[in-house]
């Protein structure tokens, strides 16, 4: 939102002390800005840097068997899934991947593998975990990196 917010005067001193706490905070800014269930990008850090850790495991563990995460993420994750989301690539790895056994991880790790992805491809990390809620992930676009 790019509109400037009308305060109430009581509020002008509280708003003052978050614009600075924003301005201590410039990484966190972007997220907070972003209204609550309207759509985001991936560029929003719409993972946590523990969850990636947690699918990096999991992918070592289930998907290195056929993959190499760098055939997966990067520029290939884009051009394999633009104009597309989150949702998408969290609804093809949870119905058919692993090859020959779909559907055998929990939600929360297909969750944790896609918010790796995420990390390999360059997107920052942030405070929240990537759901597994697939109308929410539905509304994550993957977009480029910024240049
Ligand atoms: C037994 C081998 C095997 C395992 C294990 C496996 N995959 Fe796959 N994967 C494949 C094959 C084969 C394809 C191509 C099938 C297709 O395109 O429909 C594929 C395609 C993909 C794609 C689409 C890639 C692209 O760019 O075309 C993704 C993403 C993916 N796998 C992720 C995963 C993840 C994440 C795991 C671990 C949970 C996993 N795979 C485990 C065999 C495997």
């Amino acid at each position: 939102m790019t509109n400037t917010e009308l305060l109430p005067w009581g509020a002008c001193l509280l708003s003052v002390v978050s614009l600075l706490g924003a301005a201590a905070l410039p990484g966190r800014a972007i997220a907070q800005t972003s209204p609550a269930g309207g759509p985001q990008t991936t560029m929003e850090r719409l993972y946590s840097t523990a969850q990636a850790g947690r699918g990096e495991e999991k992918f070592n563990q289930v998907c290195t068997a056929c993959h190499v995460v760098s055939d997966l993420s990067g520029s290939r994750l884009r051009e394999k899934w633009e104009d597309q989301s989150v949702g998408d690539v969290f609804d093809f790895i949870s119905n058919s991947m692993p090859d020959g056994d779909p559907g055998s991880l929990t939600k929360d790790e297909y969750a944790s593998i896609v918010a790796y992805l995420l990390k390999q491809s360059g997107y920052p990390a942030g405070d929240a975990e990537l759901p597994t809620d697939t109308t929410i992930l539905a509304k994550m676009k993957i977009v480029p990196l910024p240049k």
